[in-house]
Order: C-alpha cells, then sequence, then structure tokens
C-alpha cells in the first residue's frame, strides 16, 4: 500500500514542522524536497555547473547543517528556476513517493507537478511577516549573525522567484486544503493537518 500526502507552501509557513509530524503521527517516511534544491544551491556557490549537479545530486548527504544557511536558500531559488534542474529532480521524488507504507513530500510543487494523484494535499501559509519572525528566530538559535528586516526581505524576494518562474510556480493545488498558520500554535496547526488527512485517508 503506498499513501502519499503532498504538503506544500512558501518559505517558513510552518509545512517543514507539519510534515515531520504527519510523518511521525502515521508512521510515513519524510523528504523536506527543498533540501534537494539547497543541495544543488550549494553546488552552484562553490562554482559548479547547477544542471549538471543536480544530475549528480545523491541523497546521502542531504542532512548537512550548512544547506539551511540564507545564501544556500537563495541559491537554491535561483536554481529552482532553471527547467533542467528541476527535471534531474522528478524521478527521485516520484520514487520516494511511491514507496510502501506511505509518505510525505513538502516543497512548493508536490501536488501540482511531482505527485498530482497525492490521497491528501495541504498548502500550509502565513504572512510574510511571522515567517520571517520564526525564520529570524531559528537563524538566530543556531547562531547566525543577520537582522529582522534582511530575513524578511529574503521571505519576499524567494516569495516572488517562487510564485512568478514559468516552471513549476508555487501554487496550491485545486484540491488541496489550506492551513493558514499565522495565528495557530503548532498544535493546533498539526491538529488541522492530521484532521485533513484522515478525512482523505
Ligand atoms: O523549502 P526550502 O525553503 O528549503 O526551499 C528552498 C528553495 O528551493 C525554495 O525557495 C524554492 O525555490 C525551491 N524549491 C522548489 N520546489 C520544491 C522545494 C523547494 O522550487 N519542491
Amino acid at each position: 500500500m503506498s499513501f502519499t500526502i503532498a504538503i506544500d507552501g512558501p518559505a517558513a509557513s510552518g509545512k517543514g514542522t507539519i510534515s515531520r509530524a504527519l510523518a511521525a503521527h502515521f508512521r510515513f517516511a519524510h523528504l523536506d524536497t527543498g533540501l534537494l534544491y539547497r543541495a544543488v544551491g550549494a553546488r552552484l556557490l562553490e562554482g559548479e555547473e547547477p544542471i549538471a549537479a543536480a544530475r549528480a545530486l545523491q541523497a546521502g548527504g542531504l542532512e548537512s547543517d550548512a544547506l539551511r544557511l540564507p545564501a544556500v536558500a537563495e541559491a537554491a531559488s535561483k536554481v529552482a528556476a532553471i527547467p533542467e534542474v528541476r527535471a534531474a529532480l522528478v524521478d527521485f521524488q516520484r520514487a520516494f513517493a511511491r514507496r510502501a507504507g506511505g509518505a510525505v513530500l513538502d516543497g512548493r510543487d508536490i501536488g501540482t507537478v511531482i505527485c498530482p494523484e497525492a490521497e491528501a494535499k495541504l498548502f500550509v501559509t502565513a504572512s510574510p511577516e511571522i515567517r520571517a519572525e520564526r525564520r529570524f528566530a531559528e537563524l538566530q538559535a543556531k547562531g547566525v549573525e543577520t537582522d529582522l528586516a534582511a530575513v524578511l526581505a529574503d521571505v519576499r524576494a524567494r516569495d516572488e522567484r517562487d510564485m512568478g518562474r514559468a516552471d513549476a510556480p508555487l501554487r496550491a493545488a485545486e484540491d488541496a486544503v489550506e492551513i493558514d498558520t499565522t495565528a495557530l500554535s503548532i498544535e493546533a496547526a498539526v491538529a488541522r493537518a492530521v484532521a485533513a488527512v484522515e478525512q482523505r485517508g
């Protein structure tokens, strides 16, 4: 049996936290697809050609802390606009989605492009200001020096690039359940997500 939960949304909307909680709740495997684009973005910063880097990407080593840095996120959203980079990453994501025992994938185009047949789809949003505050707190906790205004500018720039690109832009699938986490606690957001998935199951 395979059951796929597709979760999309902008940066720091809470989709990562919700995805991990859903994977734990249903005992499904979880793939944060942003890490694939971050890994390619990191290669770009090292001077590699991004299409070749995407084609050569290995799933191992995706959990490096360095992939979480703002400069890597910025590079990730640039390489993510290159159709050949996206095409090189499709098979890995679809194979992951079909694994036995169920899978949660989170990203920008999971419900629309990667897994349009997913059994459950969520679109997680929050205001840019609250997303910037969350990302700022995360970066501070990791000891990364930055300021709130810079993080908000990054969030807005990444939103624009992710929603404005021609290939697989960030948008909700028609059959996605929307969860706005702006005024929700993590527990409340997770409870809504679990309920939405159970309704589809
Ligand atoms: O989710 P995360 O912030 O780690 O993603 C980094 C960047 O990778 C995003 O800004 C987006 O441009 C890109 N991405 C994408 N499609 C996905 C996941 C991430 O284009 N499925």
